[in-house]
C-alpha cells in the first residue's frame, strides 16, 4: 500500500512523476503529493483526495526540476488531509521523504525531536524522518538517511530528497517493496515497476535492510551497515498500454474481459500431453519428492486464500492428499505446526502481502517447505519462496482480483492434476482433466460474451441491503469469493455460507427481502443443492441461482447457466457470473468500481 516513485535524470521530473503515480494509484488513493527540488529548494504540492486532485492543485506552469519524488497514500498513521499527505519535510524545507509502511518508535522519536525543539507540520508517522535526516551531519544523503535508519524501528519503503544535494535520491527497504531503475542517463525509485514501464530499462530489487544512492549515472546498494552490495538487474519488460484502461470504463472489467487470455496463458507449455499430466517446471519437484508429500496447506489472503480453497478440494480430489487454505494473515499467529512432509503452497497476485510473506518466512524458519503460486514476477514473495509457479495473467489493476483469482484456480487444477498423475490418478481421467483445461478460455469466454443475461440477478441484488452466497464442497470457495467481490466494489452486505450450514443457524434470516445466490452446479450434490433451494424458498427467500444446463430450477427467481465441464473444473466457471454481476451492481449503485473506499490493492503493512 502506498505509491512510491522517484525520478533524477536531466527530463522536467513532474510529468514523469505524475504518470508513475497514476499506475501506482491502486496501491493507496486517499491522498498524492509530489516534491521536485528546483534552485536549492523544494517545490511541493500535496492534496487530500486522488491523483487527479493532486494534478489540479499543481501550478499552470508546472515544476520544472529535474529530480523530484511523489506518493499516492493509503492512511496508517493520521486520518487522509493535506497535512498528512507525503511528501513530508524538515523545517527548513530542504528534505523530502515518502514512506510506504509504518514507523513503531516514531511516538519516541518524536517526543525526543520535539524536546530539541522541533514541531510537526503532519500527524504522520514519516516526518520524523525528514526532521532526523535534516539534523544528520553526514557529507552524503546516503550516508545520513543510513545513519538515520540505524535508530528506526518498523516497517518501511523510503524514497528521500535533498533540495541541496540535488544529484541524487536515496531509496530504503525494510518490508515494503522498493524497486530502482535505470534508463539512459536516468535513475528511478519506484514501490512497484509498473510506475517505470516504458522509462526505466532495467530495474533492480532491494532486498530487506538495504539502501540505494539513486543518480542519473546509475545506483550504488548499501546494507544499513554500510557494505556495499551487488545487485542483479533485470530487463523491465511488459506492456506499458497494458495499464491503461482503454475503451473500457474501468479496469476491472477490462481484467474480467481478459480472463480468456490470462488462462491462455496460466496453461500454455504446462502440459505434458504424452502422459496426460501438468508439467510445472518451477516447483523443481521430482516425483519421489511429490510421492512423499503427506498433507498440502495453502496460504494466501482474500481472494488468493479462496483460490487456494479451490485448490485444496481439487488437490484432494485427484491427488488423495489431505489438503486446506487458511489465511495467511492468521496462520502465523498461532504458532503454526510446520511439518516436514507438508508442502506448503503461498498464493499471492501482487507478490508483496506483508501477512503472506510473513507466514511463508515463519514456515521456512520452521524448516518447512514453500513454493509460490505468484502473478508478479520478481516479487518479494516469488523470491522468498524461491520456486513455484507463475500465473502470467498479465497486470492486474483494479483492486479486485478477477483474472488472477481465475488463473489462480487454473494453476491449482495444473498442481493437482501432476501431484494426482504421480500417485493414483489414472492416465484417462488426467487426459478427460487436459481436455477439460484446453476447453476453459473459450467456455470463459462465451460466459462473458452473455453477460446481458446476468442484468435479472444483478437488479435484484441492487435492490437488497443483505444477501447470502451459497455453495456445497468445491462451490463453497466460490460462494465466499462472490460474496466478497460484492461487498468490495458494490459495499452491499453479503454473506457467503456452505449450503448444508444453512439450517444450523442462518436460516433465521432468511426472509423475502435477503436474495440468496444459490450454486447449482450439475453434479452429484445435486439433489442435495436442490434441497437447500427449497428451504429458502419455503421460508420465503427469492433464489437466484448460477447453474448449469440441464438443472431443474423450480422456485429459482432468475438464474444463469454456464457451460457443463467436467465437474472439477464447474467452481471456475461458476466464479465469472458472479464477478459480472458484483459489476453490474457496482456500476447500477455508481460505486467507485476500480478503487473502492477503505481498500489498497496490495496491502503491505501488518
Ligand atoms: C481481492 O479482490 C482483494 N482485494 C484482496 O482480498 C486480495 O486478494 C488480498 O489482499 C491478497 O492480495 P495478493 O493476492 O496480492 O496477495
Amino acid at each position: 500500500m502506498c505509491g512510491i516513485v522517484g525520478y533524477v535524470g536531466a527530463r522536467a521530473a513532474q510529468p514523469l512523476l505524475m504518470e508513475g503515480l497514476r499506475r501506482l494509484e491502486y496501491r493507496g488513493y486517499d491522498s498524492a503529493g509530489i516534491a521536485v527540488a528546483e534552485g536549492g529548494r523544494l517545490s511541493v504540492a500535496k492534496r487530500k483526495g486522488k491523483v487527479r486532485e493532486l494534478d489540479a492543485a499543481l501550478p499552470a506552469a508546472g515544476f520544472s526540476g529535474a529530480v523530484g519524488i511523489a506518493h499516492t497514500r493509503w492512511a496508517t498513521h493520521g486520518e487522509p488531509s493535506d497535512a498528512n499527505a507525503h511528501p513530508h519535510l524538515d523545517a527548513t524545507g530542504r528534505i523530502g521523504v515518502v514512506h510506504n509502511g509504518i514507523i513503531e518508535n516514531a511516538a519516541a522519536l518524536k517526543q525526543r525531536l520535539a524536546a530539541e525543539g522541533v514541531t510537526f507540520a503532519s500527524e504522520t508517522d514519516t516526518e520524523v524522518l525528514a526532521h532526523l535526516i535534516a539534523r544528520r551531519p553526514e557529507p552524503s544523503l546516503v550516508e545520513a538517511v543510513r545513519a538515520v535508519l540505524a535508530e528506526v524501528k518498523g516497517a518501511y519503503g523510503l524514497a528521500v530528497i535533498d533540495a541541496a544535494r540535488p544529484g541524487a535520491l536515496v531509496a530504503a527497504r525494510n518490508g515494503g517493496p522498493v524497486v530502482v531503475g535505470v534508463g539512459e542517463g536516468e535513475g528511478f525509485i519506484a514501490s512497484d515497476a509498473a510506475a517505470l514501464m516504458g522509462h526505466a530499462r532495467s530495474i533492480a530489487h532491494l532486498d530487506d535492510g538495504e539502501l540505494a544512492e539513486v543518480r542519473a549515472d546509475g545506483f550504488t546498494v548499501f546494507t544499513l551497515e554500510g557494505t556495499q552490495t551487488v545487485k542483479a538487474l533485470s530487463e523491465l519488460s511488459g506492456d506499458a498500454l497494458a495499464l491503461e484502461k482503454g475503451d473500457y470504463a474501468h479496469f476491472m472489467r477490462k481484467e474480467i474481459d481478459e480472463q480468456p487470455a490470462a488462462v491462455r496463458r496460466t496453461l500454455l507449455g504446462r502440459f505434458d500431453r504424452r502422459f496426460a499430466t501438468a508439467h510445472l517446471g518451477g516447483i523443481e519437484m521430482a516425483a519421489r519428492e511429490m510421492l512423499d508429500i503427506r498433507r498440502v496447506k495453502i496460504l494466501g489472503c482474500g481472494s488468493a486464500c479462496h483460490a487456494g480453497m479451490v485448490g485444496a478440494h481439487l488437490i484432494e480430489q485427484l491427488a488423495r492428499i489431505p489438503a486446506h487454505a487458511e489465511p495467511a494473515s492468521e496462520f502465523r499467529y498461532r504458532n503454526p505446526v510446520i511439518e516436514p512432509d507438508t508442502l506448503y503452497v503461498a498464493v499471492s497476485q501482487s507478490g508483496e502481502t506483508f501477512d503472506t510473506l510473513a507466514a511463508i518466512q515463519e514456515v521456512k524458519r520452521k524448516g518447512g517447505r514453500v513454493l509460490g503460486i505468484v502473478n508478479a514476477v520478481g516479487s518479494t514473495i516469488a523470491r522468498e519462496c524461491g520456486r513455484g509457479v507463475y500465473l502470467h495473467a498479465g497486470a492486474e489493476v483494479a483492486v479486485v482480483s478477477t483474472k488472477t483469482f481465475t488463473s489462480t484456480c487454473t494453476a491449482f487444477a495444473l498442481l493437482a492434476l501432476q501431484l494426482g498423475r504421480v500417485r493414483d490418478l489414472s492416465a484417462a481421467a488426467g487426459a478427460r482433466l487436459v481436455a477439460g483445461l484446453d476447453a476453459l478460455p473459450d467456455q470463459i469466454a462465451g460466459i462473458i460474451a452473455r453477460e446481458a443475461e446476468l442484468a435479472a440477478l444483478s437488479a435484484r441484488l441492487a435492490g437488497a441491503e443483505h444477501a447470502y452466497f451459497l455453495g456445497r464442497a468445491a462451490s463453497f470457495p466460490i460462494a465466499v469469493e462472490g460474496a466478497l467481490k460484492l461487498k468490495e466494489v458494490s459495499y452491499l452486505h453479503a454473506e457467503a455460507y456452505a449450503a448444508s450450514e444453512l439450517k444450523h443457524g442462518p436460516l433465521a434470516l432468511i426472509s423475502p427481502d435477503t436474495p440468496t445466490v444459490m450454486l447449482l452446479p450439475d453434479d452429484d450434490l445435486l439433489a442435495k443443492n436442490l434441497s437447500t433451494v427449497a428451504e429458502v424458498r419455503t421460508r420465503g427467500g427469492p433464489v437466484l441461482a448460477v447453474t448449469q444446463p440441464g438443472v431443474s430450477l423450480e422456485g429459482v427467481e432468475a438464474a444463469f447457466a454456464v457451460p457443463a465441464c467436467e465437474p472439477e473444473l464447474a467452481p471456475l466457471l461458476l466464479n465469472i457470473p458472479l464477478q459480472l454481476i458484483a459489476y453490474q451492481v457496482a456500476q447500477g449503485l455508481g460505486r467507485d468500481i476500480d478503487q473502492p473506499r477503505n481498500l489498497a490493492k496490495s496491502v503491505t503493512v501488518e
